[in-house]
């Protein structure tokens, strides 16, 4: 059909009305009112070259906001709440080579909670975005999390926040790696697979934050994978109570213990396999164990750290002097020969963990850490980390995989009492 010129009479023909309200939303996107549902009103145009005005208009505003004088000035605090998604870049003041990431509207769905943004000027910086999420679910409302991320974009969806606690289930065990929890913002299972731990695991945190809890999850991980182990001892700082339920669980190769002299002697006895492991290693030119791991959990690791008398007479003194260079060694060289240290202490400091064993543990699980020097001692600068561990709350914790370097905020499930 021949289109018909327009009388301004009769109602205006569909392309016309389109390319009006165009204009009417091109107008109102410079004070945030055209950018709520704007995303629907650019899908429902038919004339493409309407489509990419309004976009390039998007673009435009971005573009002006990264200038050194912006206009229009953006009140943030009266930014209509559906147009924010659009403006969150801005908003967080996260310029990427002098541009804002925008919002795709290919592929977001605000309304069902998908928000994905591209950097156009760089790397999307995920560090930042990820510590950002409390900021970025305070502005957007409800609770947002990290869903993806490539080397140029971010996706963001909207969640029901973790619940205060969770209940572990067997389910969530996975063969031939420990399981970690849930990652706090991602809401994804964190695994740590057995061959990619370090010799020493370190859980610091304070008094009643949730360490003996995590180290009975990571118990059910062993006790998962029994055949990937030659042996599993549980040392219980606390004379026994808490992993005396797990005697029996795999006869011959799961070991309760807490006195010292147990303690100490396991150590002595433990350098001796590794140092056999290590031969045959080196005779056969294997260089890490994939199977027949020695794990050694450790709950309330100052109890056996602290020296057994002041009197430097008590000949106790010199086993236990013997037992910290043992533990030393098992720290630095256990690697390689399979031994895994998972060692918890309330602070770290050479009273509770000796520096030597705490250098060699280079995978840790950081839960509350209160004092400053503690949290510093930890993790050194504070500020890129996924969350500020001062104030982390019971249950959560941040895992510092030991060979990536990764940190990630884990919540940990609680046992069900049986
Ligand atoms: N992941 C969690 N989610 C919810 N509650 C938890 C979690 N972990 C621990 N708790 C609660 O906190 C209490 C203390 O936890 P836990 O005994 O693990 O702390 P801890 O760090 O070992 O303390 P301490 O240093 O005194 O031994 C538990 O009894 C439990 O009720
Ligand atoms: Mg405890």
């Amino acid at each position: 059909m021949a289109s018909q010129p327009f009388d301004g009479k009769s109602s205006p023909p569909p392309a016309v009305t389109e390319y009006n309200a165009m204009l009417e939303r091109q107008a109102a996107i410079w004070n945030g009112r055209g950018l709520d549902g704007v995303i629907e009103a650019y899908r429902s145009m038919t004339v493409e070259k309407n489509r990419a005005s309004l976009h390039e208009t998007y673009l435009h505003l971005l573009r002006r906001q990264a200038e050194p004088n912006p206009l229009p000035r953006i009140d943030f605090h009266e930014f209509p709440k559906g147009a924010r998604p659009h403006l969150l870049g801005l908003y967080l003041g996260t310029l990427v080579g002098g541009v804002y990431p925008r919002l795709c509207w290919q592929s977001s769905d605000i309304a069902r909670g998908t928000l994905t943004y591209i950097f156009p000027g760089g790397p999307a910086d995920t560090t930042t975005w990820r510590q950002k999420l409390p900021v970025i679910s305070a502005w957007l409302g409800d609770h947002w999390t990290i869903a993806n991320e490539t080397s140029n974009t971010i996706t963001l969806v909207r969640r029901t926040p973790l619940p205060e606690t969770l209940l572990f289930s067997p389910s969530q065990l996975k063969d031939g790696a420990l399981f970690l929890g849930v990652d706090a913002d991602t809401q994804k299972p964190v695994m740590l697979p057995f061959a990619d731990m370090t010799s020493g695991t370190f859980i610091p945190g304070a008094s009643g934050t949730g360490k003996s809890n995590a180290l009975h999850i990571i118990i059910q991980s062993l006790l998962a994978n029994a055949r990937y182990f030659q042996a599993i001892y549980l040392v219980d700082g606390k004379d026994g109570v808490a992993f005396n339920r797990y005697r029996n669980a795999a006869p011959g190769r799961v070991h309760v213990l807490w006195q010292d002299a147990e303690v100490w002697k396991l150590a002595t006895d433990l350098t001796a396999v590794l140092r056999h492991r290590n031969e045959l290693q080196r005779n056969q030119g294997i260089d890490n164990a994939t199977r027949d791991f020695i794990a050694v959990v450790i709950d309330e690791m100052a109890t056996f750290t602290a020296r057994p008398s002041v009197d430097s007479k008590n000949p106790d003194n010199k086993l236990h002097a013997k037992f910290i260079d043992d533990l030393t060694l098992l720290a630095r060289r256990g690697r390689s020969g399979g031994l895994r240290l998972i060692v918890s202490a309330q602070e770290p400091v050479v009273e509770q963990i000796p520096a030597s064993v705490r250098a060699n543990c280079l995978t840790s699980i950081a839960f509350r850490l209160p004092v400053d020097a503690h949290a510093t001692a930890m993790f050194g600068q504070l500020d890129g980390l996924p969350t500020d561990p001062r104030r982390l709350p019971r249950g959560q914790a941040l895992f510092k995989n030991g060979l990536s370097g990764d940190v990630r905020r884990v919540q940990f499930p609680v046992m069900r009492r049986t």
